[in-house]
C-alpha cells in the first residue's frame, strides 16, 4: 500500500494515524536549548506522537556557538534522564539523540579539526542556517562534509527567505545532493504565507527527502494536526521519504 492510500484509508477516523514511524527533528532533551524546558514536559509530548503513530524520535538539540553551545556530553547525558522518564513513563517510543548544527565558524572548525559530529541513521548531519542571509561558507560547509564522507541534512530550507529567492542557489543545493528536510508544521502557515508556498513548491519538485516536526513545545503538535488537514500534507508522504529507513 503506498503512504498516500494508507493516509486516505485513515482520514475517515477521527484520530489520524501518520504513516511516519521515525521523526528526526525536534527539541526534546529539557533546558539545553530553546525547546521543552522539564522532563514532564518532554513526556506529554512524546505521548502524543504515540498516538499520531510515531515509534522512535532522533532527537535533536541545536549546537550553536553563541546562543546553545551544547556537545555530545551535555546532549547524551540530558538523553540519559529522558529515557529513564520515558522507561518509567511506560512510553512505547525509543528516543535517540543527534544535534541540529548551526553553520557558524565553530562548525567550520570542527570540520577543520576532524572532531566527529553527531550522526544519525547512516551518517546522516543535521544542519540549519541563519534563515535571512546565506551563510558565506554554505558551499564550503556542504562540500567539506561530503568529502568527509557525512551526509548532509539540510534543515527546514522551506524557512530561508535566502534560498525561496534564489532559483539558482536552489538549484546548486539540489545538485550537492543535500537530503531536504522539511517541517511538517511549515504546511500549516505557522511561520508565513511565504514559507507555506515554498513548501509546497519543494514538494511538487520532488526535493524532500525526510520530515520532521521541528518540536519545540506543544504548540507544534497542535500546529502539526493543522498540517495533517493540508492536500500537501498527503502529497509529501507520498514522496519517497527516507524517515522510515531508520527505524
Ligand atoms: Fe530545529
Amino acid at each position: 500500500m503506498s503512504l498516500l492510500s494508507f493516509f486516505k484509508n485513515k482520514k475517515t477516523q477521527t484520530t489520524s494515524v501518520l504513516p511516519l514511524e521515525v521523526d528526526i527533528h525536534s527539541h526534546l532533551i529539557p533546558g539545553i536549548d530553546d525547546g521543552i524546558e522539564s522532563v514532564e514536559q518532554g513526556l506529554d509530548i512524546l505521548r502524543e506522537m504515540v498516538d499520531l503513530g510515531y515509534k522512535k524520535v532522533i532527537t535533536t538539540p541545536h549546537t550553536m556557538m553563541e546562543a546553545y553551545p551544547n556537545t555530545p556530553e551535555t546532549i547524551n547525558s540530558g538523553l540519559a534522564v529522558m529515557k529513564a522518564a520515558i522507561a518509567e513513563a511506560q512510553i512505547p517510543i525509543e528516543i535517540e539523540a543527534a544535534t541540529e548544527y548551526f553553520l557558524d565558524e565553530s562548525f567550520i572548525e570542527r570540520l577543520d579539526n576532524d572532531e566527529p559530529l553527531m550522526t544519525f541513521g547512516d551518517n546522516y548531519v543535521l544542519f540549519e542556517t541563519s534563515f535571512m542571509n546565506a551563510p558565506p561558507f554554505l558551499k564550503e560547509a556542504t562540500f567539506k562534509m561530503t568529502v568527509k564522507g557525512y551526509k548532509p541534512v539540510y534543515a527546514h530550507p522551506e524557512r530561508y527567505i535566502y534560498l525561496l529567492e534564489d532559483d539558482a542557489l536552489l538549484e546548486e543545493m539540489v545538485d550537492r545532493s543535500l537530503y531536504f528536510q522539511l517541517n511538517l508544521v511549515s504546511l500549516s502557515g505557522c511561520y508565513s504565507k511565504p514559507v507555506q508556498k515554498f513548501s509546497e513548491k519543494l514538494i511538487d519538485k520532488e526535493l524532500v527527502s525526510f520530515v520532521g516536526t521541528d518540536c519545540h513545545n506543544m504548540g507544534h503538535i497542535d500546529y502539526l494536526k493543522r498540517s495533517m488537514q493540508s492536500k500537501y500534507f498527503k502529497k509529501v508522504l507520498d514522496l519517497n521519504l527516507l524517515n522510515n529507513t531508520l527505524l
